[in-house]
């Protein structure tokens, strides 16, 4: 695997994959990477000539209140990961890369970034959207895959490519999921084992929801009370929301339509950590 440790050596290499004509799959993380990234990154190789991974913790993506320096890292496990999935090249810009001095401008996608997630952080997303463009403008791929994990992240992005026409296709892969069902995430290593066991909830509350769909039930509020409750009466959880949305504009519903596909959302606290989840319903 290639280690590009600047913007410089980005540019040599995709210059040198541009005489080539490869194509290129690009899958951006924050590192501290787990089997979820490395099933991104699989995907990324099935479908490319060259798949670029990235890694860069991005500043502007946290508020003052959560604390960047804190965020888990550990760049030597990472590269001995990626080896093992025959990545080809790991980009590691700097700070300078990415936000030079002087830096002013941002990309907003306004309607999806204001709910669900952006309600909690609200300037996240905006940091999210700015540095994915940034680093889809120094990488050019074809096309970059990213989880469902983060639904809201992958919609956004995908409305980003749609709006500013960025001629890059956008892959969503599935969830990659613990034993117990609670899905892969760096936020995962917070956990206590005793937090990471009641933690599964989640999911088996996600899965309650897709069954009283498949039983009729239609009325989505009605459906998330019932699943806040049902994740209230769990030990160690305290439940931030449970939202269904439609998969395609990502909007709450309330009444709930038949060959519709919904997406429930949920957030939930288990000590001082906070994951989220979700489950694609097809109605
Ligand atoms: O999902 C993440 O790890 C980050 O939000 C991303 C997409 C790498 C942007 O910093």
């Amino acid at each position: 695997m290639i280690i590009l440790n600047s913007k410089k050596a980005l540019c040599d290499y995709r210059n040198s994959l541009e005489k080539k004509g490869a194509r290129v799959g690009f899958v951006p993380t924050m590192g501290f990477l787990h089997e979820g990234h490395l099933s991104l990154v699989r995907i990324a190789k099935e479908n490319a000539d060259a798949a670029i991974v990235s890694i860069f913790v991005n500043p502007t993506q946290f508020a003052p209140n959560e604390d960047l320096e804190k965020y888990p890292r550990d760049i030597h496990r990472d590269i001995t990961l990626l080896e093992e999935v025959y990545c080809d090249a790991l980009y590691m810009p700097s700070n300078e890369d990415i936000y030079p001095a002087g830096f002013q401008t941002y990309v907003d996608v306004n309607e999806i970034s204001k709910y669900f997630e952006g309600e909690s952080r609200p300037t996240h997303f905006r940091g999210v959207s700015t540095v994915v463009s940034i680093l889809f403008n120094q990488i050019r791929p074809h096309f970059s895959v990213f989880g469902q994990k983060d639904a809201q992240q992958a919609r956004l992005i995908q409305q980003m490519v749609k709006d500013l026409s960025m001629n890059i296709d956008v892959i969503v892969a599935p969830i990659v999921r613990e034993k117990n069902g609670l899905a892969m995430s760096s936020r995962n290593k917070y956990l206590t084992i005793k937090e990471r066991e009641d933690a599964s909830i989640i999911y088996r509350t996600l899965l309650e929801g897709a069954e009283l769909i498949k039983q009729g039930w239609d009325n989505a509020p009605e459906i998330c009370q019932i699943l806040i409750n049902h994740m209230k009466g769990a030990e160690g959880a305290k439940p931030e929301y449970i939202k269904i949305v439609d998969q395609v504009n990502f909007s709450e519903t309330g009444k709930l339509q038949k060959g519709s596909n919904y997406i429930i959302l949920a957030a939930c606290r288990f000590g001082f950590t906070r994951l989220i989840d979700n489950l694609i319903v097809e109605n």
